[in-house]
């Protein structure tokens, strides 16, 4: 397994591999990895002939300096956990690498941006669609792999992904969860042994949730799941909502949509974790 840190060096060891004719998959990160990320290398591994990784703790997505100050990183226990992967490059750029200048751009994504993560990040989407096109300009991948735990983000990806025209095939994969079922995030470095006992109730109150799909209206509920949650002194829930998947909007009773979902921003402590599942 290679490690650049340059886009020069990126390009020169992609290049070899275009050559040879292998299509390239991509698993952009921003590191501290686990078993979440190692499963869309898997991914990437199956449908692809040679794959890279990313890690890159990207400063425009951060919307909250704290967040990012106190965002793991350990770039020698990441290396360690691709070693037995599919990952045959890893681009582990600088800031300065990524951003020889500032980036001004702004995207618009309409209503899919304004709601959930959008409302509450301010700035969010707009530095995760600068950076994940800077990532596919350099890696120039054919496919793309994301995970469904940022529901959201896959979403605004795949949209700016159509905006910007570019031919990668953005593939969604399954959300990793823990034993007790949280769902698997860097963030979870982060908790005491405490907090993380706790932070299983976030998914366990979402599955119970979808059983109680049948007999209670959906501001039901949402009131339950929010009062469940923040019934334990160790969350507090930021938002929860039931979306049409296709546009994110909240929707108001069960038979409005065919395909929708549940989404959950809850702190820990001051660890901002997020969920979803399908209803
Ligand atoms: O999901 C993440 O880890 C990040 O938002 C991404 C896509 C790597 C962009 O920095």
């Amino acid at each position: 397994m290679e490690l650049v840190h340059t886009k020069e060096a990126l390009k020169k060891a992609i290049n070899r591999q275009k050559k040879a004719g292998k299509s390239i998959g991509f698993v952009p990160t921003m590191g501290a990895l686990h078993q979440g990320h190692l499963s869309l290398v898997n991914e990437a591994g199956k449908q692809c002939g040679y794959v890279v990784v990313s890690i890159f703790v990207n400063p425009t997505q951060f919307n909250d300096t704290a967040d990012l100050d106190n965002y793991p990183r350990d770039i020698d226990g990441d290396m360690a956990l691709l070693e037995n992967t599919s990952c045959e490059l890893v681009f582990a750029p600088s800031a300065n690498e990524m951003y020889p200048e500032k980036d001004t751009r702004v995207f618009d994504f309409g209503q899919l941006g304004e709601v959930m993560e959008g409302k509450h990040r301010p700035g969010h989407f707009n530095g995760v669609a600068q950076i994940v096109s800077k990532l596919f300009d350099a890696v120039q991948p054919d496919k793309a792999f994301f995970g469904l735990k940022d529901f959201q983000q896959l979403a605004i990806i795949q949209n700016m992904t159509a905006q910007l025209g570019y031919n990668i095939e953005i593939v969604p994969c399954n959300i990793v969860r823990e034993p007790d079922g949280l769902a698997m995030s860097s963030r979870n470095k982060r908790l005491t042994t405490e907090q993380r006992e706790n932070a299983a109730l976030i998914s366990k109150t979402l599955f119970e949730a979808q059983k109680k799909a049948s007999d209670l209206s959906i501001d039901e509920i949402k009131k339950w799941v929010v009062s469940s949650i923040d019934a334990n002194q160790h969350l507090e829930t930021e938002y929860f909502d039931i979306v049409d998947n296709r546009t994110l909007q909240s929707i108001t009773s069960w038979n409005e949509t065919v395909n929708k979902t549940g989404c959950i921003a809850v702190y820990c402590g001051d660890v901002r974790l997020i969920d979803n599942v399908k209803f």
